[in-house]
């Protein structure tokens, strides 16, 4: 018996697994922006289409896109090629992407440029996102997770509202002080609106689904609680309310010491840290939950062994209790992608000491 349990592979993925802390034998992997210019894959079909969001709306590039970095590094989980922008365009604010710029929006500025915002058509607009979904579930092995997304309220709100990317979004943050009716109607819009988005991914075969709240950390404590957390926390309780066997992970950048009353606030399985975390801290304040981390971008950048060693440090602090190997941000453009190899070959080496107790790999421990 316990034979042929060694012989067979678990087929639940270790992204799973350790979001239901469950035991694993490694360290599972993935990487925010796996897929990307950084791959010279992606950069040909890129070329290949008219803009971005041809990428993000065509499912048969998407799909590709996709399995690019899983294909070429066998990461332990797929996200889904989109964008967190795709739901402002869906409620009736057009996005362009310019090269080398970054996306530029119609700015909402007022709650007349609001009202002309429509909820209705979000999922009809959506639906090349769930087709991809679906085509990638067919074709993704039962130990793949596959992750869908969307931005958290806030910082899709900040894109809309300001127009466009920004350091410090002063544009969006004065709006939502002098007009807070009608920013909090748009965050009630955008609230709405994700939770729709979300529950088609996961009813197209998403395994899981990540919140990108990459704008978290310019607020102040109050309107932290009031435009990131808040909102977070009613995407949550209703994707969990439908489908509570579905993991969520969030992602609220910058956070810093809000992480542990966001945490106790809001029901997330994962809580994935940016660069800035101190590991071993957080560990300490959230012993049971899953985190996810938090190698900073530029440590890949840089390469070498440098890297390597800062991921065993991250290993070192934060697999004491449930937890994915991640970036702390998205993979820089100028990444090599045999850093990223590397990188995941090291990781995938490193062994836990939280095994299953008939596990293949109890041995190797
Ligand atoms: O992680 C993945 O591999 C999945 C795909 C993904 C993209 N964007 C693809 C993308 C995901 C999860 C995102 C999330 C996203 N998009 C965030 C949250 C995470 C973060 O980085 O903070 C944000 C803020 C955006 C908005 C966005 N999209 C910006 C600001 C930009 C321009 C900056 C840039 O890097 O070019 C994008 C474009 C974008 N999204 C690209 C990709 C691969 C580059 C587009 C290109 O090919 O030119």
């Amino acid at each position: 018996m316990a034979e042929m349990e060694q012989a067979k592979p678990s087929p639940t993925s270790l992204v799973l697994r350790a979001l239901r802390s469950q035991p694993v034998p490694r360290p599972p992997i993935w990487l925010m922006r796996q897929a990307g210019r950084y791959l010279p894959e992606y950069r040909t079909l890129r070329a290949r289409a008219r803009s971005f969001f041809d990428l993000c709306y065509t499912p048969e590039l998407a799909f590709e896109i996709t399995l690019q970095p899983v294909r070429r590094f066998a990461m332990d989980a797929a996200i889904l090629f989109s964008d967190i922008l795709v739901i402002a365009d869906a409620l009736g604010c057009p996005v362009v992407f310019v090269e080398g710029v970054g996306p530029k929006l119609k700015p909402v500025r007022s709650a007349a440029a609001r009202a002309r915002l429509r909820r209705t058509a979000v999922v009809e607009k959506l639906a090349p996102v769930y087709a991809t979904i679906r085509a990638l579930k067919q074709e993704l092995p039962t130990g793949t997770a596959l992750i869908g997304f969307a931005g958290a309220p806030w910082t899709v709100a900040a894109y809309m509202v300001e127009g466009e990317g920004s350091k410090e979004f002063y544009v969006a943050r004065a709006f939502a002080r002098r007009e807070p009716a009608a920013f909090a109607g748009l965050i009630e819009l955008l609230t709405e609106a994700t939770i729709e988005h979300l529950r088609a991914q996961i009813e197209a075969g998403a395994d899981l689904v990540q919140l990108f709240d990459s704008w978290a950390g310019v607020l102040p404590e109050s309107e932290f609680r009031r435009w990131c957390q808040e909102p977070v926390a009613r995407i949550a309780r209703a994707l969990k309310s439908e489908h509570p066997e579905v993991p969520i992970i969030a992602f609220p950048r910058g956070a810093g010491l809000h992480l542990p009353s966001f945490a106790a606030a809001v029901p997330v399985d994962g809580l994935s840290l940016d660069t800035t975390v101190p590991v071993t801290a957080v560990r300490r304040a959230l012993p049971e939950l899953c985190l996810q981390g938090n190698l900073d971008p530029v440590a890949l950048l840089a390469g070498g062994a440098g890297a390597l060693e800062e991921a065993e440090r991250i290993v070192a602090a934060l697999a004491s209790g449930p937890f994915i190997f991640n970036l702390g941000h998205g993979v820089l453009p100028e990444t090599d992608p045999a850093a990223v190899a590397a990188l995941v070959a090291h990781v995938k080496s490193l062994r836990l000491p939280r095994v299953p107790p008939h596990g293949a790999e109890r041995d190797a421990c």
